[in-house]
């Protein structure tokens, strides 16, 4: 029987590498974190650029835990943090995780990201940091966020959770601010089936999220800087209270670690990033150049001279002039095979969770008309030019059956 055509939002490459190492970890029999989570994060850091990378067992917690950093500087809980009103809603969980209050701004339409315009308005005496999200690898304003953050001493987390490989003025995507937190999910660039990491350029941040990560519980050992799990650290009670320093929690934390498989995934992932990355940016510029033709009914974002959009997904938005809505055509492109997701909702007004914050729908119209009219498919490294012809003639064709019913 011949097998239905799909079109899948997302891929995920498991590489011969990762077959082997997942034999020789098994075998080992040292799953949790170790010597092959340590590889990762040293891989993942020198692919962004940065001198650190702390992995962690979600993209979420990635966004939490970057955020609980700025408890050893200051910041209390209930403190502010603003965010944009668009993101896939793990951004606002986040935020609430960690002990903040969100901050939601509006997002501009045409870039879907964070409206720098708006964002000196929100901020109050209890604000502490600005975390952008580069929706869709489409970088946000950085320039502007770092001089709003500069001039209000706010400290900066990107939420680069779907940024890989995106670049803002020849400088890669996750470097621009104190922390970046990146989303190691399936169907993400570079995956660990589950994960996530924060890059930082700041040791002292990178030693905290390892104590974050881990309980809270004190990382190095004082006299001789060994990491407290090492055996061979011969100081464990040498301390005033005489307790096993493995056993001394110095601040409130999380239980976050990635383990071995999961990082041998990502080792995998790491050493075909270069391909995935190639093939996942020509399938992304082709339908941003084929996808003009729609432009009075739909439209997607554009790439502008200053950056480099990291190929994470299509994004579609239904214009208001369409005569059509946004679940007709998902609805048609399902039944040709073809998968798509939302482009997410406006989290404090088109999501129940954020109700008890007490936004008003029509206080964040451009995240909202999202939430009713944005969706968006797959770019990834299995689909080929022909695939995207296909979807392209698809969306065609729709189109040409609503005009003809207008007539
Ligand atoms: C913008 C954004 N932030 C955070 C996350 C959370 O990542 P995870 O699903 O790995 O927890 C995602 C997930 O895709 C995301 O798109």
């Amino acid at each position: 029987m011949k097998r239905k055509y799909r079109f899948p939002f997302g891929a995920m490459s498991v590489t011969d590498k990762t077959k082997e190492l997942v034999s020789k970890v098994v075998e080992t029999g040292r799953l949790s974190s170790g010597r092959y989570v340590r590889e990762f994060e040293a891989a993942f850091a020198m692919l962004i650029g940065t001198k650190e990378a702390v992995a962690l067992s979600s993209g979420t917690d990635a966004d939490v835990l970057a955020l609980a950093v700025l408890y050893d500087f200051g910041a209390n809980r209930g403190d502010e943090i603003i965010i944009p009103a668009l993101s896939f809603v793990a951004t606002g969980n986040a935020v609430l995780q960690a002990g903040f209050i969100p901050v939601f701004v509006d997002v501009k339409r045409e870039t879907l990201n964070i409206d720098v315009s708006k964002i000196e308005a929100a901020i109050t005496d209890r604000t502490k940091a600005i975390m952008p999200v580069h929706l869709m690898g489409k970088p946000a304003d950085m320039d502007r966020i770092n001089e709003i953050a500069g001039k209000y001493n706010l400290y900066v987390i990107e939420d680069a959770a779907e940024a890989h490989g995106s670049l803002y003025k020849r400088k890669a995507i996750g470097t621009l601010g104190d922390m970046a937190a990146y989303s190691l999910y399936v169907a993400h660039m570079i995956s660990t089936i589950e994960g996530g990491v924060v890059v930082t350029n700041n040791t002292e941040y990178a030693e905290i999220l390892r104590s974050l990560r881990s309980h809270g519980r004190a990382c190095k050992c004082k006299i001789c800087s060994l990491n407290t799990s090492d055996a061979d650290c011969k100081n464990r009670f040498d301390n005033e209270q005489g307790m096993d320093i493995r056993f001394i929690f110095e601040r409130m934390g999380f239980s976050s670690k990635m383990n071995e498989l999961e990082a041998v995934v990502g080792l995998g992932n790491i050493d075909i990033y270069p391909e995935i990355f190639k093939k996942r940016r020509k399938n992304l510029k082709y339908l941003m150049d084929k996808f003009n033709e729609f432009k009075p009914y739909l439209v997607t974002i554009s790439e502008e001279k200053h950056e480099v959009i990291g190929p994470h997904a299509f994004p579609i938005i239904v214009q208001e002039k369409a005569g059509f809505n946004r679940n007709e055509l998902v609805q048609y492109l399902e039944k040709k095979g073809i998968d798509s997701r939302s482009l997410f909702l406006s989290m404090p007004t088109q999501c129940s969770g954020f109700k008890f914050l007490k936004y008003k729908l029509g206080e964040f119209p451009n995240a909202e008309y999202m939430g009713y009219n944005g969706l968006h498919i797959g770019v990834h490294q299995d689909l080929s030019y022909k695939d995207l012809d296909y979807f392209l003639s698809v969306v065609r064709s729709f189109i040409k059956e609503k005009l003809c019913l207008r007539r």
